[in-house]
């Protein structure tokens, strides 16, 4: 298997990697007009055959997605792309958007073609106003080139496309909550069923797919599902993008095979910084159960990752040395969960709250080892309980943490405070860390 793949970030070292003429000067917008003089249902079977699954989060296959629209039903079909990317330690959508705003708005012509929707929303986070304008020049250019609009590259199929941009909040990110943001109302999730593909953006039969899943979709096209399907594992087929942050020599964007692991990505961003040593990791986030040294060599698929007690997420691959604390670290997160919980349900609007309380006294070193059990009781009623994944993506960090940092926590009680030196980082090592 070769290390790297890329493709979606094939040429983003070329100063105009997000102008139209760069990005045909690479063959841009030949999959939308070889997929427009295609049958929509071709286009989804060729989607679905692939073994694409969605980079949003949950890797739920994409093409599967498209085939649940219900065809013939005479109703406006509408293709949502999800660009709110809030999730801790996720950084692939956004850079993706600056350097190659075209490939997304490419998969969206074929998309909508396939599922036959005329309009195409993309909901962005408000907060990266950078990106918004080079989508919004994208955009227009694309509209200016006849690529968007009418009779689109004189196939016959019109679109428009929409760009919307959110005020920013995590849950706008959960695709039900952000229907109803898209809408105009407050974005919270709505209960299921009825499933979006049903009653979706204005109760009509909606898509919502993660900007990755999407940007994806013309190299499936232009080149083959033999192709795709050369890269990744057995059911987790092709490329994508990986975020490295944290303690690591050079973080950033790695576009791989799925299937690579955390050492074979270090060795391609320089490994973990100089004269450190890995502590602990994100797979897929901060809302998935943390990873230690032991999972170095798990492969980063939906299965190799799930095998191993955690999920892939987003593959967002947040790396902290020996001098973070970990009870500080998973402090910051459940901060973050209270704080973006929508308050729509009680176990994850109140339960986020006790979270936060309990996390700081125990990170202040207040309590006894039994409030660890408590802890984890606690959690344990608001995963799975909650009315949205938010809430056990609150519980993850804290559960994985006393799984495998256990007597970290219980020597924040016997220290009286964290243990660590922060300058010499060594106090903890020496107090007998196990
Ligand atoms: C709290 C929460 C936040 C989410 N945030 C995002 C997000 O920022 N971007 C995204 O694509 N999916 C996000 N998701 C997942 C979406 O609900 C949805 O599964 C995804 O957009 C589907 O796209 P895909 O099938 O292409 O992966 C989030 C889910 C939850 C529960
Ligand atoms: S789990 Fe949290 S974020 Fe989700 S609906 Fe309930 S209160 Fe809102």
């Amino acid at each position: 298997m070769s290390k790297l793949a890329p493709v979606l970030s094939a040429h983003w070292d070329e100063a105009d990697s997000f102008t139209l003429a760069g990005y045909k000067r690479h063959g841009g917008y030949n999959a939308a007009m070889k997929a427009l003089a295609m049958a929509p249902d071709e286009v989804i079977a060729l989607v679905k055959d692939s073994g694409l699954r969605g980079r949003g989060g949950a890797g739920f296959p994409t093409g599967t997605k498209w085939s649940f629209i219900p065809q013939g039903d005479n109703k406006e079909h509408y293709l949502v792309v999800n660009a709110d990317e809030s999730e801790p330690g996720t950084c692939k959508d956004m850079p993706l958007l600056m350097a190659n705003p075209h490939s997304l708005i490419e998969g969206m012509i074929i998309a909508s073609y396939a599922i036959r929707a005329s309009y195409a929303f993309i909901y962005i986070r408000g907060e990266v106003v950078h990106v918004v304008r080079r989508v919004q020049q994208a955009i227009a250019d694309a509209y200016q080139a006849g690529l968007l609009g009418t009779n689109i590259g004189g196939k016959g199929f019109d679109l428009e496309l929409v760009l919307h941009i959110g005020a920013g909040a995590y849950i706008c990110g959960e695709e039900t909550a952000l229907l109803d943001s898209l809408e105009g109302f407050r974005g919270q999730p709505r209960l299921r069923p009825p499933f979006p593909a049903i009653a979706g953006l204005y109760a009509r039969p909606t898509v919502v797919n993660n900007v990755e899943s999407i940007a994806s979709v013309p190299a499936i096209i232009e080149y083959g599902n033999e192709w795709f399907q050369s890269m990744g594992t057995e059911k987790s087929k092709g490329f994508t993008l990986y975020s490295l942050s944290g303690h690591v020599t050079n973080p950033g964007q790695i576009e791989a095979p799925l299937g690579i692991t955390l050492r074979e990505l270090l060795e391609l961003s320089g490994g973990i910084r100089a004269g450190h040593t890995l502590k602990f990791w994100t797979p897929g986030g901060s809302s998935t159960p943390l990873f230690t040294a032991e999972h170095l060599d798990v492969p980063l698929d939906y299965e190799g990752v799930s095998a191993a007690g955690s999920m892939l997420g987003t593959k967002a691959l947040q790396i902290f040395d020996e001098t973070t604390c970990v009870v500080r670290a998973v402090l910051r997160w459940t901060e973050f969960y209270k704080h973006e919980s929508c308050g729509k349900c009680t176990p994850c609007r109140e339960g986020t709250w006790w979270l936060v309380q309990m996390m700081r006294d125990l990170e202040a070193g207040k309590g006894t080892p039994a409030d660890l059990d408590k802890l984890i009781d606690i959690t344990n009623n608001i995963a799975g309980r909650s009315f949205c994944a938010l809430a056990d993506g609150a519980a993850s960090p804290i559960i994985s943490s006393i799984k495998y940092f256990r007597a970290e926590y219980e020597a924040h009680l016997t220290h009286g405070g964290c243990p660590f030196d922060p300058i010499a980082s060594t106090l903890f090592a020496t107090a007998g860390r196990a």
